[in-house]
């Protein structure tokens, strides 16, 4: 587990999520945001019962400003919609807040946030689970469960149970939406499926 403590710093913590937003946009703690357009913060109602936590924006998030907004983003309402999770009382964020990318062509490519950025970030997040104070979490992906949860984490083996967490009542984790994209067409459907399996998890909690 790993244990999400506050920097010892000076600088008072934002009070709210519209301070915390501008404080990480602003951030220049490692050097992504040197070649991303803005800070992407989380989205959500203020007290929202449910966080799920992805890996960073994507193309479309970096340059709107706004988490899951791209094809993964689309996959993920669908899926939380199917699996009767009110979108209304979720909080949508990710572990890194500036887009990680290379270029390919005129293309921008995701690249996998290093150990050392995920760091970096991580006390945004904590952050926003203070201010937030879900009492779910579901960590979409490797990324945010390793941050969250630390390296023993295996998404394949872990995903789709309630884990043993004091970050709150009911933490989970499963697979990311993009990955989801990613297998071959024939596996699309049992891949969807199984998301949304673990979805239906969520909506079940009263
Ligand atoms: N993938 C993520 O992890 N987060 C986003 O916001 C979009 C795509």
């Amino acid at each position: 587990m790993i244990k999400l403590t506050s920097p010892n710093s000076d600088e008072p913590e934002p009070s709210s999520l519209s301070e915390l937003a501008k404080s990480i946009d602003a951030c220049r703690r490692c050097d992504l945001w040197k070649n991303a357009t803005q800070g992407v913060p989380g989205e959500g109602a203020a007290h929202a019962r449910i966080m799920l936590i992805g890996e960073q924006p994507g193309d479309q998030e970096d340059l709107t400003g706004r988490p899951f907004v791209g094809p993964a983003g689309k996959l993920l309402d669908k899926a939380l919609a199917e699996a009767g999770v009110d979108r209304k009382e979720v909080y949508v964020t990710n572990a890194v807040k500036h887009f990680s990318w290379f270029p390919r062509g005129k293309r921008r490519m995701h690249k996998t946030p290093t150990q050392q950025e995920v760091a970096s970030c991580l006390d945004w997040l904590r952050q926003e689970l203070k201010l937030v104070n879900p009492s779910i979490i579901v960590c979409l992906g490797a990324t945010a469960a390793k941050a969250l949860l630390g390296p023993a984490v295996r998404v394949t083996v872990d995903r789709g149970r309630w884990l043993e967490s004091d970050l709150a009542e009911h933490v989970m984790v499963t697979v990311h939406p993009s990955s989801v994209l990613r297998v071959p067409r024939e596996d699309f459907d049992d891949a969807y499926a199984a998301l949304v399996r673990d979805f239906k998890l969520i909506a079940r909690v009263r």
